[in-house]
């Protein structure tokens, strides 16, 4: 049932071409736009959202995180990420404009469920995106857009994550379609970029080889930290959040800027810092600054792992280890670029020795408060 794989992890990170494909399936016509009928939530209740609230844990969090990138470029709504723990207990502002969208893989986390079933009962929408037809969550949801990953069994998620980026890039690219916003002709063209980032995410998986080697180097280390800067810093909350659960070792995601406000004073000779780079051709600012941030990282001894997209020539100087990825825009870069990450965390798993499918102390679902 591991299909030849050592671990389901393994296989599931291998699915991810198929599982991101498959999310996609039926949801853009021939004419590129997206046909999200099924979802169930009229266009004139989307015309009236004025305010988006997310809600999940987990790696279903980080992806919320990056949702709210894409949602508030593309559609002006302002939007809210919050974990589903903190969510009801801080008596949230919702009134029946208010769309919340539950992300969970399961559908049965409990948290997950406790906030939807506050905001409903406050008068708002929820969306639920899932991946389990018939769970909990999209029952008690009003609407629901399923991810197609097919069953996850590793407890980390991993192709459930990638399908749960596609479904809210979905969601925000049909909120600016029905709402027709200014950016009608970059939602077009990120909608023929979606429908071509499943041979992307299969490229990334062809070079994973060095990616593995540098993880089995890296065994014997305590602590590695994640740098992100935009959409690149959710991606380091969930390589940390990876390499926490299945390598036990200290692990932690910052965005890039926050350096200098203190984490920088970790640096020390030959720490480990992966550094999620932003394209060279989205918005220059961004790609500089982090280019900085992995001088002045290196220039106090870290150990530069650096994964940059192909052609970005800036970051070879400082670049102890690349890892290359392949040129997307960069609000879907996190589809790339999270995927070195799952392997480098299996792959430092294995090498120390770790159950990998099963991790110490966690569940699958998390269906207690
Ligand atoms: O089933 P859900 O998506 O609601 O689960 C949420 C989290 O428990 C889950 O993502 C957890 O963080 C994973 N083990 C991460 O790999």
């Amino acid at each position: 049932e591991k299909g030849g794989y050592d671990y389901f992890m393994l296989k599931e990170i291998a699915e991810q071409p198929k599982a991101v494909a498959d999310t996609l399936l039926g949801r853009i016509d021939g004419n590129g736009r997206l046909t999200l009928d099924e979802v169930r939530i009229d266009a004139s209740a989307l015309r009236e959202t004025d305010k988006i609230v997310i809600v999940a844990c987990g790696t279903a969090f980080h992806a919320g995180m990056i949702a709210k990138y894409a949602i508030e470029h593309w559609t002006r709504i302002p939007c809210e990420v919050e974990l589903a723990s903190e969510f009801r207990y801080r008596d949230p502002i919702l009134d029946p404009r208010t769309l919340v969208i539950a992300i969970s893989q399961s559908g049965e986390t409990m948290d997950t469920l406790m906030a939807l079933r506050h905001a409903r009962e406050q008068g708002s929408k929820v969306l639920a995106i899932c991946n389990t037809n018939g769970s909990t969550i999209p029952r008690e949801s009003d609407a629901v857009l399923y991810t197609h990953a097919g069953p996850e069994v590793a407890v980390a998620s991993t192709k459930a994550f990638l399908t749960q980026l596609v479904a809210c890039y979905l969601v925000a690219l049909y909120l600016g379609q029905v709402r027709g916003t200014k950016w009608g002709d970059e939602i077009h063209s990120q909608i023929r970029e979606l429908s071509d980032i499943a041979k992307q995410v299969d490229q990334v998986l062809e070079t994973m080889e060095p990616v593995r080697e540098l993880a089995r180097s890296l065994k014997d280390k305590n602590t590695v930290l994640f740098l992100g800067r935009h959409v690149g810093y959710p991606v380091a909350l969930e390589g940390a959040l990876k390499l926490k659960e299945l390598a036990y070792m200290h692990a932690e995601g910052f965005a890039a800027g926050e350096l200098k406000h203190g984490p920088i004073a970790l640096i020390e000779e030959d720490l480990p810092v992966v550094v999620v780079v932003p394209s060279p051709r989205g918005r220059d600012v961004l790609h500089d600054k982090i280019v900085s941030n992995i001088q002045e990282i290196r220039a106090r001894g870290a150990r530069t792992i650096v994964i940059a997209e192909e052609g970005d020539e800036a970051v070879v100087p400082y670049a102890d280890h690349l890892i290359r990825i392949p040129a997307t825009p960069t609000l879907l870069q996190p589809l790339v670029a999270t995927v070195p990450l799952q392997v480098f965390a299996c792959e430092l798993a294995t090498a120390r020795g770790n159950e990998v499918d099963q991790p110490r102390n966690l569940a699958k679902s998390v269906t207690v408060e």
